[in-house]
């Protein structure tokens, strides 16, 4: 169903790949929580030096609630405007840190993390949550993953009943 990473560095048409593989798990299927569950799923299994990949979901204004992941339990919630994932939903942007000691306010689930890229997830122009990546190498994240996993993310919301979340 799947095509695993080979844990080199990633291949030109690694994000092409990647965004037609969760085409054709998705399908039809509209379901937030089983398509975002996939994702984060092919993420884990596709992307090397990876140590944590999923969502968090907005509920409200002010709060992001742990959604479907992979890897080692994480924070339930994060507020707004805090850590990587709260800021990326503040600027409404994506955040790409290059090493977290380096991040005021990052939040560490797991002290193993030393990079991450947080893409918000967006319905109707609002951001209803983030996708967050962490890699325990630092620099792990370059700027054509940032584009690569935002186009990502534009295929899922495209895909994804997103006006359930929040
Ligand atoms: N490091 C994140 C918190 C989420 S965990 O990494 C899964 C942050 O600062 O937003």
């Amino acid at each position: 169903m799947f095509t695993a990473a080979d844990h080199g560095a990633p291949g030109a048409t690694f994000h092409a790949d990647l965004q037609a593989q969760l085409e054709a798990l998705i399908g039809d299927e509209r379901d937030v929580i089983a398509n975002l569950a996939n994702a984060a799923a092919l993420i884990w299994h596709t992307t090397a030096d990876v140590n944590w990949a999923g969502f968090y979901l907005r509920r409200g204004e002010d709060v992001l609630v742990l959604g479907p992941f992979q890897g080692k339990p994480a924070c339930v919630r994060i507020d707004v405007g805090r850590g990587v994932c709260g800021t990326a939903v503040a600027r409404d942007a994506s955040v790409l840190v290059e090493d977290v000691h380096d991040f005021p306010g990052h939040i560490a689930c797991d002290s193993a993390s030393r990079s991450e890229l947080v893409v918000p997830l967006r319905h109707q122009g609002r951001v209803v949550g983030v996708l967050d990546l962490d890699s325990p190498s630092v620099g792990r994240f370059t700027e054509a993953d940032r584009a690569g996993f935002e186009a990502l993310v534009r295929a899922l919301e495209r895909r994804t009943d997103l006006g359930s979340v929040s």
